[in-house]
């Protein structure tokens, strides 16, 4: 009588607990299924596979053990996306059709203004945001820090653009606690038309207590923000007046799933935005081996990534070259993914780039505490912003 009382209460424990465990939907790698099953990380079956992706239903706990094997077995850092409803998972197997209407001009003929304002970036900014961000003990999406980093940031740039009337800086709040910064300098002929700059705010480090853990990310990605953050104020301060719209934004939560991005490119997408080009800086600040900025080939567009290897040439003048990740790795996946046209050129060659990122060792020190590297992505972000602003 006993045991059967204590087994109905273990029965009501066990179901509730079932009922209580939040479940998320994730694309990932088909590739990885297997290892992902035979590790019982995952039970249930896959709700969809195609083009060598898989759609699963998962418990919200395991989604760190998922990142954590995708690290170890397949050298991904996370590997999956994170979708906030079924009908959005879906779009994941959806090829991206580009507008129609192509917005660009690839032209190159602004030379002498590109170089007076690549003249004024300054290095020692960009060093100086690195410190500032890696100084925070993480800026991990689920944490205190992880929000007054964001604030930070929002303070920076609004300090930049105070004496401009045609520009302001906002919060863009999701359902978690870390906001997206997004600073805009309204066009003044086409202002409908835009040009984005982004980057990830937040940084995390992998392992069990990855809430707890310190996470500096001087590299992944304050190195990013800190490019994004020179561009607006060289535009700001050199009293340019773009003809189209410009956004640059600090992303919230890339690091679990390019969550805060994916919310703003869905949201562009269903006000039918018109969205001249996209470009992603994450980490710029560690030289490859090779030593040349790597434009990925995957979930961006060619048209625009050769546009960017001719900018790179006349205006940054060092060696460049192609690679892919392999996996939806950064914020231009989900630009790519509602549509739009996106570059992200990136610090490396994919085997020479920073082997500290999601760790507590990504600091500074590992770019010789200079900021020579990130200098020429902020060179490429001003002469891109210009050459397109036409
Ligand atoms: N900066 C990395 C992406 C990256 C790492 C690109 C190494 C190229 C080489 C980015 O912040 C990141 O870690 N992204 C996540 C994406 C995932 C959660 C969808 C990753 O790769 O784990
Ligand atoms: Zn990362």
């Amino acid at each position: 009588m006993f045991s059967h009382f204590l087994t109905t209460i273990c029965l009501i424990f066990f179901i509730q607990g079932a009922l209580a465990e939040e479940m998320v939907y994730i694309t990932i790698g088909s590739d990885a299924i297997p290892s992902l099953s035979q590790k019982k990380i995952i039970t249930s079956k896959s709700l969809k596979s195609e083009k060598g992706i898989t759609l699963l239903s998962v418990p919200k706990s395991k989604i760190l053990e998922i990142s954590e094997l995708m690290h170890d077995k397949f050298n991904r850092c996370g590997g999956f996306i994170y979708h906030p409803s079924y009908e959005k998972a879906q779009e994941a197997f959806i090829e991206p059709t580009v507008n129609k209407e192509i917005l660009a001009d690839y032209s190159i003929n602004q030379e002498s203004i590109v170089n007076s304002f690549i003249q004024k970036i300054s290095s020692e900014n960009i060093l100086e945001t690195i410190k500032k961000l890696s100084s925070f003990p993480s800026r991990y999406y689920g944490s205190e820090n992880g929000v007054s980093s964001q604030n930070w940031i929002k303070s920076q740039w609004e300090s930049i653009i105070k004496n401009r009337q045609d520009a302001r800086v906002e919060l863009f709040n999701h359902e978690y606690a870390q906001p997206s910064i997004i600073a805009t300098i309204q066009g003044t002929k086409s202002p409908e038309e835009m040009i984005i700059f982004g980057g990830h705010g937040d940084s995390i480090a992998r392992g069990d207590q990855e809430r707890e853990m310190k996470a500096p990310g001087a590299d992944d990605n304050a190195s990013g923000i800190a490019v994004l953050t020179e561009i607006l104020r060289v535009i700001i301060e050199g009293g340019y007046k773009p003809e189209k719209t410009i956004k640059i934004i600090s992303y919230a939560a890339e690091e679990v799933g390019l969550r805060g991005s994916n919310e703003i490119a869905t949201r562009m997408k269903s006000i039918n935005a018109k969205i001249v080009g996209v470009i992603q800086f994450d980490m710029t600040n560690f030289l490859g081996s090779d030593g040349k900025i790597n434009l990925i080939s995957d979930y961006t567009n060619s048209t625009q990534n050769a546009f960017l290897g001719k900018l790179i040439d006349k205006y940054v003048q060092t060696p460049w070259g192609y690679g892919q990740c392999g996996y939806a790795c950064s914020d231009h996946a989900s630009w790519n993914q509602s549509g739009f046209i996106a570059s992200f050129p990136f610090e490396a060659s994919m085997n020479g780039h920073n082997p500290n990122i999601h760790t507590k060792g990504d600091t500074l020190d590992k770019s010789q505490n200079t900021a020579t590297h990130a200098m020429k992505f902020a060179k490429l972000g001003v002469s891109y912003l210009i050459e397109l602003d036409k």
